[in-house]
């Protein structure tokens, strides 16, 4: 077989993900990639660790089985719970970035000893895992569960009254008073963006990890993806989901402003 990228496998619970698979498709035009949306799941945000772990473990057998040449973690939620589990089913030939680290070393590069506000799900946030890392690199962390917003943006509700009202409510009452960059702690964030920026004080930024991730990417040797691969196609794009949902559909055409053909795959065990 001849020398060719192998695609890189990128997973979220759900359209979120899509907002990283964007990142990485601009930096790395030339590499397959293909998306796994567990919608059959989602919100991983409400689960427990183990079932985070063993959603995300099944998921990356299914990638490595689909002979991706890299895996990234497009989840808030399963970086924080189930980064081991995942490392270990890739194995040590196939890199896994998740979306945490690479965000925290931006963050903490430019706003050492301030202080800094994380929103996520409340996986992520109970997991403490953010407020771990950017402490140990000398920030101060304001961290605040924003539970309803993920499951909120699958639906289809951005830049309107209901994420508004939401938004409102997480973000008001000073639980973010003095904070020089506020971080969105999951990857379905970066869809309300905008609409987060204009509740917050001037001046504050709203951080998303994207840019971060395929950074953090192409950081990696450049051969990373290299090996035996039958894909004819180097651009090519799969959109695969554990249960076929309109939701979904709409959300990721929505989002790329152009028809998306998805694959269903249950995964195993999966009813
Ligand atoms: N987009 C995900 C995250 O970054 C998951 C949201 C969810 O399924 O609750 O945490």
């Amino acid at each position: 077989m001849p020398k060719a990228f192998r695609p890189i496998g990128i997973f979220d619970s759900g359209i979120g993900g899509l907002t990283v698979a964007r990142a990485i498709s601009k930096r790395f035009p030339q590499h397959p990639l293909i998306y796994f949306g567990d919608t059959a799941h989602l919100p991983y945000g409400e689960k427990s660790p183990e079932l985070i772990q063993h959603y995300a473990a099944r998921i990356t057998r299914e990638l490595v089985d689909l002979g991706c040449g890299a895996i990234v973690i497009a989840c808030n939620s399963a970086s924080s719970n189930a980064l081991k589990e995942v490392r270990s089913i890739a194995g040590a030939s196939i890199p896994v970035i998740d979306v945490i680290q690479p965000v925290v070393e931006a963050v903490a590069q430019r706003f050492e000893g301030q202080s800094i506000g994380v929103i996520g799900t409340r996986a992520t946030i109970d997991s403490g895992w953010y407020q771990r890392l950017l402490q140990e690199r000398g920030c101060r962390v304001k961290a605040k569960a924003t539970p309803l917003l993920a499951s909120a943006i699958e639906e289809g509700f951005h830049a309107g009254k209901v994420s508004s009202t939401l938004i409102e409510a997480y973000l008001t009452k000073g639980a973010f008073d003095g904070i020089k960059a506020l971080v969105l702690g999951c990857t379905h964030y970066p869809l309300i963006s905008q609409e987060i920026l204009s509740l917050l004080p001037e001046g504050v930024e709203v951080i998303d990890s994207a840019d971060s991730v395929a950074r953090a990417l192409s950081d990696l040797s450049d051969d990373f993806a290299m090996g035996e691969s039958d894909s004819q196609n180097p651009g090519l794009r799969r959109f695969i989901v554990s249960d076929l949902t309109r939701s979904f559909q709409l959300g990721a055409e929505r989002f790329f402003g152009s028809p998306v053909i998805l694959e269903e795959r249950k995964l195993s065990g999966q009813a």
